[in-house]
C-alpha cells in the first residue's frame, strides 16, 4: 500500500515517497555503506560497497562468493593493460560483461547493485601503488575510458528510459588522489596542492566526462585535502558538479572512512559530529 512500492510510478516520485516516511533516526542510519533496514516499512538493510574494477571482486563486503550458487566470476586484465589496447569498443564490452555477471550475482543474493568503479584518478607518479587500477596518465584517455566503462556497466539510461539502469557505477576518487603512502605522507592526511590550470587540464577532465557524458549515477570523494580543504568538504567543487555538470538526482559517497579521518587524522574539525556536518552541508 506504500507509494514507494508502486512500480508504475516514476522513480523520483517513489524515492520522495519513501524518504517522506522516514524518521530522522532512520535517515541517519542510511548514512554509511552498511545502511540499516527499516523493518516497519519492509525495507531490508543494504550493503552499498561492492567492487568491480575489472571483474567482480571479493574485496568489497557486498560481494560474497561463498554465500550462494555463484562461486567465481570472470577476472579481466588490470585496467592499465586493457587501457593499453586503445580500443573503446573493448572497454565497453568488458564493462558490459562484468555488469551481466554482477546483476546475475545480485539476483542470486550474492552481490549489490552499487559498485565503486571506475578508478579514474590520473596515474601521475609510479610510486602511488594503485596505478594498475587506472587507465593511465593521460586525462583524455582516462576520460574516454570512464565513459565506456560507465555506459557499459550501467547500460545507457536517461533519454526516454525513465532512469532505469542495470547497475550503479561510481567515478572515484574525487579529486587529485594519487598517493597512498610515501615517506612521511599518507593518503589520510595528504594535502594535494593543485593550481587552477593543472586542476582543469589534468585532474578534472576524467570526472567531468564520467559524469556528463557517461552519466555515472555516483561520485566518490577522496581522503586527501585539495588546497587545504578535505575533498569531501569541498562544497564549491561538489556544488559545481551538480550545477554545471548536470549531476542531479544522483549521489555522492565518501571513500571508506573519509569522513571520520577529517577529525581523527586531519584534525580539520574539532569533533566527528562537525565532520559529518561539513560533508553533509558540502553535498
Ligand atoms: C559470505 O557468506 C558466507 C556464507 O553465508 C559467510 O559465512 C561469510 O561470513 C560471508 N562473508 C562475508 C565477507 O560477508
Ligand atoms: C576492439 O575491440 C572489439 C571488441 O572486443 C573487437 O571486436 C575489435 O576487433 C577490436 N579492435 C581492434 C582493432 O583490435
Ligand atoms: C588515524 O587516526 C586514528 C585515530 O586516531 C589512528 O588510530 C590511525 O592510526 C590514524 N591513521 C593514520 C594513517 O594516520
Amino acid at each position: 500500500t506504500y507509494a514507494f512500492c508502486d512500480a508504475s510510478l516514476p522513480f523520483p516520485v517513489r524515492a520522495r515517497a519513501l524518504v517522506s516516511l522516514l524518521t530522522l533516526d532512520e535517515k541517519i542510519a542510511q548514512l554509511s555503506n552498511t545502511a540499516a533496514g527499516v523493518p516497519r516499512l519492509g525495507v531490508p538493510p543494504y550493503e552499498w560497497w561492492s567492487e568491480s574494477l575489472h571483474g567482480l571482486a571479493d574485496n568489497g563486503p557486498g560481494v560474497n562468493f561463498s554465500s550462494g550458487p555463484v562461486a567465481a566470476a570472470t577476472i579481466f586484465p588490470q585496467v592499465i593493460l586493457s587501457a593499453a589496447a586503445f580500443n573503446r569498443s573493448l572497454w565497453r564490452a568488458v564493462a558490459e560483461a562484468v555488469a551481466v555477471e554482477a546483476r546475475a550475482m545480485h539476483n542470486a543474493g550474492q552481490a549489490g547493485l552499487t559498485y565503486w568503479a571506475p578508478n579514474i584518478n590520473v596515474f601521475r607518479d609510479p610510486r602511488w601503488g594503485r596505478g594498475q587500477e587506472t587507465p593511465g596518465e593521460d586525462p583524455a584517455m582516462i576520460a574516454a575510458y570512464s565513459v565506456e566503462y560507465v555506459k557499459g556497466f550501467q547500460g545507457e539510461y536517461g533519454d526516454g528510459r525513465e532512469g532505469r539502469m542495470m547497475l550503479s557505477a561510481c567515478c572515484k576518487h574525487y579529486i587529485a588522489y594519487d598517493l597512498e603512502k610515501w615517506g612521511k605522507f599518507a593518503r589520510y592526511t595528504f594535502n594535494a596542492e593543485v593550481n587552477a590550470q593543472d586542476f582543469e587540464d589534468t585532474y578534472e577532465p576524467p570526472f567531468k566526462s564520467c559524469i556528463q557524458e557517461g552519466r555515472a549515477s555516483c561520485l566518490m570523494c577522496s581522503y586527501n585535502q585539495v588546497n587545504g580543504v578535505p575533498a569531501c568538504a569541498r562544497k564549491d567543487l561538489l556544488q559545481k558538479i551538480r550545477d554545471e555538470w548536470g549531476f542531479k538526482g544522483r549521489y555522492i559517497v565518501s571513500d571508506c572512512d573519509a569522513v571520520a579521518i577529517i577529525h581523527e587524522n586531519q584534525t580539520y574539525t574539532s569533533s566527528d559530529e562537525d565532520s559529518v556536518a561539513i560533508v553533509l552541508k558540502a553535498g
